[in-house]
This record gives structure tokens, C-alpha cells and sequence, in this order.
């Protein structure tokens, strides 16, 4: 096992109604600001659950936060916070609210370098600018899937640009996960935050052991759970079991609060492909990644080949068949898991070809994203590779 720092401070408030802890969890004299999306949140009934809750603070609203949130929204929350002297931010949302918040927060305090070169809050993303203060933030989680929830990690997008930030500073203090929040998710959307978790777990597991029992038997765990409960959360019969929804939510929250990632090599590459995927051609971050998890699996197979091995015997019980035999049907039955969960496989199932290729590698090198995965060695040319597997 490799040495490892953890330490996760986002406290967990877990099932139903427990939006109403908001009034505890926040200080009574906090100036808090509520940010969330497109407004989901005033059909479900969660805006009220959260205004009731915070009947007793001071409080104020800024809303519009995109999927896939942008700078110059972002930046816009600004002016409230000034004006308002806000020192709370609560996010209500999915991840893009809660990323959104985590870059809000750090904007608002931003210092910048003294050398005047880096006086953008963007400078953060684009010139890893440290964080090195930010408003403390609350989460009410809608959508599982990101991990958003309890960890530092936001992604912001400018001018087609998706680049992420990490910042223990940003992490949220607490997070409400009530699963019957996520019952007004369209199909789509609960596909994707499977999807999503799925593969974040992948990312920390499927690289080269160092016999981390533990992060493995969780990841194991993780994967299985998400096998088996997301496509419940698909079917009439039982898409509307909360216990469906409660196993997905913690799953997604699990697949990315640093546990499982503590002490192992991660591979980020199918996340990083997939961000240049979002950022050109707009397709859902949880559908670029069904398109490239599976081209990465084929081309890094024998790097990969010892945690795929294991991956086949204990997520998918395969014991038949030569080592080549089982890593392939390792690599079929992921591919029908996330056909299940009725998300795109290929690029050609959401209409790019290889006339296509050149940006994704043209912005994958703009981004520094030159060697990625868990030695570093996958260069531009195998990023090429792995998305003209994926035609
Ligand atoms: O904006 P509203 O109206 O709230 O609607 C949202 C949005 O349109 C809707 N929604 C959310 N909860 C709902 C709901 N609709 C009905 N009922 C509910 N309960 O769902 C839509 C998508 O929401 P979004 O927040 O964009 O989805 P998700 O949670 O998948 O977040 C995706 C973003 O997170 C980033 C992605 O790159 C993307 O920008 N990620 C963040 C990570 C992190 N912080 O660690 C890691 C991830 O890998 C990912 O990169
Ligand atoms: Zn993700």
C-alpha cells in the first residue's frame, strides 16, 4: 500500500427528512446564500423543505447555476456576496450547483499572486493558483453521482475550456442526503449518476496493485452495489424503492469522498478524455464516460492486466476460460452493464467520428493533459488510440 494523508470533514446527514438538520448545521448569525440550478429544486418540494429550515437565519438566493457550471455564471455571485456580506454559501443541487459553490467560495476570497499576473479567480483552474481561503459551504444533495457532496474537487468550464480544482478549503462542512430528494430524477439523470460513481470507482481501482486489501474489497463492494441497484432504479416496478435510491446514493457518495482512493494509484485518464468531450460538443460528463471507460480498458489491457484479472473473478464472478477469455468478457459484461443503464458506448452513438479526434487531442494537449493515467504514460498518441477505439 502506498502512504496516504486522509482525512474527509464533511459531516453526513443520511436519509429522509433531514433537510430540516440545516438549521443546526449552520451558525445562527451566518449570512448565508443559497445557490442552486435551473430550479428542479421549487418543483420537488426541496426549496421549501430548505426555506422552512432556514426560517431563523439571514439569507438570500442566487440561482441559474448550468449543468456543467460556467465562470461567467459563477462570477456573477459575486456581487451578492459583496453587497450582502455573505460568509456561508448552501448548495442545493447536483453536482454542478455544488461544484459551482466550491468555485464561488474560492472566488470570493481570492487574493491572487502578488506578482499581478494571476488576479483571476480563473487562474485557479488555469494556472493552479492555490486556494488559500474560502467561504465555508453546506450541501443538499439531489443527484448522486459526483461525490460533489464530500469532497474538494469542483469542475468549472470557460469557453469550452473544463478544467477541475482541488481545495481541502472548498470541501463542504456538511452534506444532507435524503434519498427521496432523487425520486423526481429523470431516467437519464439517475443513469448518469450511476454511472458516474461507477466509474469513479474504476478510476481508483483498476491501475496496478499494491495490495490494498481494504480500497480494493470497498472498491469491490462499490462496483457490485451499482450493478446491482442501478438498473432497480430503472425498472417500473422498482424505480421508486427508496432503498434502491438510498444504496445508490451512499454508493456515489463512498465512490468519491477519498476513501477508497487513499494509499493506491488512480487513473483519471477516462475522466480527463471525457472532460474534452464535454467541453467541445456539450454531451453529459456521466456519457463521455461510458464512451471512453471502455476503449481505456482495451488499450491499457496489459498494464491493466493484473486488476482486471481480479475485477473479472470478484465484480463479475467470471472463472472460466484463459486469462485473454476472461479479461474480454470482463470488458463486454461493463459494456452491457452501462448499455443496461441506457447509456452510449461510442462515440458513434452520439454522432462524432474520427474527423473528430483531432480537437479532442488538440485541447487534451492545450490542457497539459500529456501524460495521464497511473504512470503518467498515456501520452497523446494513446489518447488518440483510445478514442479511435471508442469510434
Ligand atoms: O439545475 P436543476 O434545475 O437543479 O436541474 C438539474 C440539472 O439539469 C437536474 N437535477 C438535479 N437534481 C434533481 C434534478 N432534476 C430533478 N430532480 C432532482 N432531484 O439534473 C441536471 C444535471 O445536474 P448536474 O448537477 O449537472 O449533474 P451531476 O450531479 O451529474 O453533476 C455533473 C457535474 O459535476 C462534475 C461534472 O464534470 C459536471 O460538471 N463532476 C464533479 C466531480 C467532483 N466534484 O468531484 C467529479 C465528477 O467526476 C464530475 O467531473
Ligand atoms: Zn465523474
Amino acid at each position: 500500500m502506498l502512504n496516504f494523508n486522509f482525512q474527509n470533514p464533511t459531516k453526513i446527514n443520511f436519509g429522509e427528512g433531514q433537510i430540516k438538520i440545516i438549521s443546526k448545521e449552520i451558525p445562527l448569525d451566518a449570512r448565508v446564500l443559497l445557490v442552486y440550478g435551473g430550479g428542479s429544486i421549487k418543483g420537488n418540494g426541496v426549496y421549501k423543505q430548505v426555506i422552512d429550515a432556514l426560517s431563523e437565519h439571514t439569507w438570500f438566493e442566487f440561482s441559474g447555476i448550468e449543468p456543467n457550471p460556467t465562470y461567467d455564471t459563477l462570477m456573477k455571485a459575486q456581487e451578492i456576496i459583496k453587497r450582502e456580506n455573505i460568509d456561508y454559501l448552501l448548495a442545493v443541487g447536483g453536482g454542478s450547483v455544488v461544484d459551482g459553490a466550491k468555485f464561488i467560495a474560492a472566488a470570493a476570497l481570492y487574493e491572487g499572486k502578488s506578482n499581478d499576473e494571476c488576479n483571476d479567480p480563473w487562474d485557479i483552474l488555469a494556472k493552479n493558483v492555490p486556494v488559500t481561503k474560502a467561504l465555508p459551504i453546506g450541501a443538499v444533495l439531489t443527484l448522486p453521482a459526483t461525490g460533489s457532496e464530500s469532497n474538494g474537487n469542483s469542475v468549472v468550464t470557460r469557453d469550452g475550456n473544463k478544467l477541475p480544482f482541488n481545495s481541502p478549503l472548498v470541501c463542504p462542512l456538511f452534506a444532507v442526503l435524503d434519498p427521496t430528494v432523487t425520486l423526481s430524477l429523470s431516467d437519464r439523470q439517475i443513469s448518469n449518476g450511476v454511472v458516474d460513481a461507477f466509474i469513479h470507482t474504476i478510476e481508483q481501482y483498476l491501475t496496478y496493485s499494491v495490495n490494498g486489501k481494504v480500497q480494493d474489497r470497498f472498491s469491490e463492494g462499490l462496483l457490485q452495489t451499482l450493478i446491482e441497484e442501478g438498473p432497480k432504479a430503472l425498472l417500473p416496478d422498482t424505480k421508486e424503492n427508496l432503498e434502491v435510491r438510498a444504496n445508490i446514493m451512499w454508493s456515489a457518495t463512498m465512490a468519491l469522498n477519498g476513501l477508497i482512493g487513499a494509499g493506491v494509484p488512480q487513473d483519471w485518464s477516462t475522466h480527463m478524455i471525457g472532460h474534452e468531450l464535454t467541453g467541445a460538443f456539450g454531451i453529459d460528463h456521466a456519457r463521455t464516460l461510458s464512451i471512453v471507460l471502455p476503449a481505456v480498458m482495451k488499450v491499457r489491457k496489459e498494464q491493466k492486466r493484473e486488476k482486471l484479472l481480479q475485477y473479472a473473478t470478484r465484480v463479475w464472478q467470471i472463472t472460466d476460460g484463459d486469462d485473454n477469455a476472461r479479461i474480454n468478457q470482463a470488458i463486454r459484461l461493463t459494456e452491457e452493464f452501462f448499455e443496461t443503464m441506457q447509456v452510449p458506448t461510442r462515440l458513434s452513438h452520439v454522432d462524432l467520428g474520427s474527423k473528430d479526434i483531432d480537437l479532442l487531442i488538440e485541447r487534451l494537449e492545450q490542457h497539459g493533459m500529456t501524460a495521464l493515467g497511473e504512470n503518467n504514460d498515456i501520452t497523446l498518441d494513446i489518447s488518440r488510440e483510445i478514442l479511435t477505439q471508442a469510434l
